[in-house]
């Protein structure tokens, strides 16, 4: 969550944390905070006003093995979402970081961290993506040359430079991994449709430097590793 909303918890004034904030009696994890809007979280990061520890509900988050047949949103009036995956008790407050189509299978971000979700998708921290791909096509190095210079859609978008690693190549079926930074809607789609084939299965497999773990079922999440933390902590500190 954003300091200054901690703080506000505490029964802080706006004039006081201002105060605060210029006397450099804001510490995170030792360092004095710099701005109010900076993204923390008390159960990842100590947070002391003054000398005293603030006490402050920790953020939640989960990866989610998606399964095909689930929209990425907390509602829908019709389909299954991602949310109805998620037992009752741990939910609340939830959303996705990012989406991922319904036909979609893999690695999603699940926190209340609202911030953190914000500056994960932020085109200015270039987040990385992988996806493992199935296409009804050859690929040939040409692809993986188009993809390293910025694919072009079909309506004349240009993508920033994608990495195309090819699996296998045979005429009616492909097999490859895409790398990228953007999050374009249905952007994997259609940068294989730009290079004349079609995505018959997607799955993505890391995000952010998490990676979603052969052991983990489709349909199940799990919290973070101790390792995974730390990731989080880097974008937290990224975000002064
Ligand atoms: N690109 C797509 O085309 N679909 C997804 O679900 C994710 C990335």
């Amino acid at each position: 969550m954003r300091l200054d909303h901690l703080l506000a918890e505490q029964n802080i004034s706006r004039k006081r944390m201002k105060q605060l904030l210029q006397r450099g009696q804001i510490l995170v994890d030792g360092r004095a905070a710099r701005r109010l809007s900076q993204n923390v979280d008390c159960g990842l990061q100590t947070i002391c006003l003054e000398g005293k520890a603030v006490q402050g509900q920790p953020h939640r988050y989960w990866i989610l093995h998606k399964p095909a047949g689930y929209v990425t949103a907390n509602r829908d009036t019709e389909k299954a979402t991602v949310l109805d995956l998620i037992e009752e008790d741990c939910k609340e407050q939830l959303y996705s970081v990012g989406r991922l189509d319904r036909d979609t299978e893999g690695l999603l971000l699940l926190t209340d961290n609202g911030p953190l979700g914000f500056q994960l998708l932020h085109p200015q921290y270039h987040v990385d993506k992988t996806y493992y791909v199935e296409v009804n096509g050859p690929l040939s190095p040409d692809d993986v040359a188009a993809f390293a210079k910025g694919i072009v859609f079909l309506d004349g978008t240009v993508c920033q430079p994608a990495q195309l690693m090819i699996h296998s190549s045979a005429p009616f079926f492909s097999r490859a991994a895409v790398t990228l930074s953007e999050g374009k809607f249905h952007q994997i789609k259609k940068m294989f449709l730009a290079v004349g084939v079609k995505v018959i299965y997607l799955k993505r497999t890391h995000f952010a430097g998490f990676r979603l773990d052969t052991d983990l079922a489709k349909g199940n999440y799990r919290p973070l590793n101790q390792e995974e933390f730390q990731t989080i902590k880097r974008f937290l500190e990224e975000s002064w």
